[in-house]
């Protein structure tokens, strides 16, 4: 019996080689990896013309909105965004409206994601206003947690610690990680108050309010827990030196804390401020070379374990306000990371082997997503087709993503995913989405039988 597809002609990332090979497709799984000629024969064959092909990017942090956010992203338009650029599955964070944060609004965005997304999905849900409510949440299929501690979002006071525990001890049990963004609300709005008295409104107050000072000591604070529940802390969009020394010391102590930081945080500095105003505006937000240079040294050493987006869309108006204090931080990212990672790639910062651990193998391994995050035979065919001598200029007119804005808009570009497969399936060709929404699956988490 023909499989369904080869992808012939293409060369493969092993062992931090680039070879030849050609991969076989069959029922959305990848069934072989060798040579032309040692393929079975197939239904339909693709000539990949030379061009690399790389394990579909795993983004852990993305926020797809839609419901009553749906006027900043919709499942359709962030998944095709995420197709675009080359990413074949995405973690969604809760802070929507209605929050997922119970078996109700989690069933809700899985059937919505279900029938609309081209790429696949799979949910954090925040904490339930009832703890005794997770398993249920993660029978549902949460693959995890993600606890918000600048503003309240789900059932946990912020400051909460006694609760905390028992929701991270809960997580422990069911062998769930937990995400955490973790900023000291009370350190940044005691700082915030203090420069809003004095009339400062402009980007460098709000980094000044979002200190690394802050990060720091909400990581440390989060450490404790981790310790006493023992729970998979992962820490999102690590920041500052700061923040990273703190993640640091988790890590010597062998806890198990895992970490991320964003494409914004490794490649921008303040003086871009200058000239992407508030477009460049994120939570935690882009600081001064020092740290940029400080998450640089912590990806190459491994103390960093991931790269992920952060892809958090607004609308014009809501980046374009007066004052710093009123414009909604976030940038979109999943149409930008994976060339802007080719680019350094080219610049020999990173290599694809570099690349590929930290935005899909690790994500697969720490997210407990089965069968994904690597070429290998048995695992989904989740693909994307990189042009690396590709050159183009990022402009986020051209963006699926309903949020047409970018800190990195003009930037010269060199390497671009020009294919990318979902479960076996051509879903972007030439930067065209090639099929119709509702392909992507739902992941649910390893509990669940899929
Ligand atoms: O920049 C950010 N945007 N940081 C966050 O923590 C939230 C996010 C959003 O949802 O817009
Ligand atoms: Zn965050
Ligand atoms: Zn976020």
């Amino acid at each position: 019996m023909p499989v369904d597809t080869i992808l012939y002609n293409t060369k493969i990332c092993i062992h931090g080689n680039i070879v030849d090979a050609g991969i076989a497709i069959d029922n959305g799984k990848i069934v072989k990896i060798a040579k032309k000629t040692n393929l079975p024969s197939a239904s339909r064959k693709m000539d990949l013309k030379g061009n690399i092909t790389l394990p579909g990017l795993i983004d852990s942090h993305v926020h797809l909105r839609d419901q009553q956010l749906a006027y900043k992203e919709t499942f359709i338009t962030g998944t095709s965004a995420a197709a675009a650029g080359g990413v074949t599955l995405v973690i969604d964070m809760p802070n929507n409206k209605p929050v997922t944060m119970d078996s109700l609004s989690l069933k809700e965005r899985i059937k919505l994601a279900e029938n609309q997304s081209l790429i696949n999905v799979a949910f954090n849900s925040a904490f339930p206003n009832k703890l005794e409510e997770m398993p249920e949440i993660i029978k549902v299929g949460a693959i995890g947690f993600k606890v918000y501690l600048l503003n309240k979002i789900g059932g946990i006071e912020i400051d909460d610690d006694v609760s905390l525990l028992v929701a991270f001890r809960e997580a422990a049990k069911s062998g769930v990680p937990v995400a955490v963004h973790a900023e000291d609300w009370m350190l940044i709005e005691n700082q915030k108050k203090q420069l809003q008295t004095l009339g400062q409104n402009n980007t460098e107050a709000y980094v000044a309010a979002h200190s690394p000072e802050a990060e720091a000591k909400s990581i440390k604070r989060v450490i404790q827990l981790a310790k006493k529940s023992g729970v998979h802390v992962h820490f999102c969009h690590i920041s500052s030196e700061l923040g990273l020394n703190a993640v640091l010391l988790a890590k010597k102590a062998c806890l198990p804390v895992t970490c991320e930081v964003t494409p914004h945080n490794l490649l921008l500095s303040s003086k871009h401020y200058k000239n992407s105003g508030f477009f460049a505006l994120t939570d935690p937000p882009i600081r001064t070379q020092n740290h940029t240079s400080a998450l640089w040294n912590a990806l190459k050493t491994g103390l960093v374990d991931i790269i992920a987006s952060d892809h958090a869309p607004h609308t014009l108006d809501e980046k374009q306000t007066n004052s710093v204090w009123e414009a909604k931080p976030g940038v979109p990212g999943l149409e930008t990371t994976l060339p802007l990672l080719l680019t350094q790639v080219n610049k020999g910062r990173l290599s694809l082997a570099e690349l590929v651990k930290v935005t899909s193998e690790e994500p697969a391994r720490i997210f407990n997503l089965p069968n994904r995050g690597c070429l290998a035979e048995q695992n989904w065919a989740d693909l994307v087709v990189v042009d690396l001598k590709r050159e183009y200029k990022i402009d986020s007119a051209s963006f699926f993503s309903k949020a047409k804005y970018s800190p990195f808009d003009g930037l010269h570009a060199k390497g671009r995913p020009i294919k990318t497969f979902v479960n076996g399936q051509l879903v972007m060709n030439e930067g065209k989405i090639v099929t119709k929404s509702g392909i992507g699956q739902v992941v649910l988490n390893a509990f669940d039988s899929n």
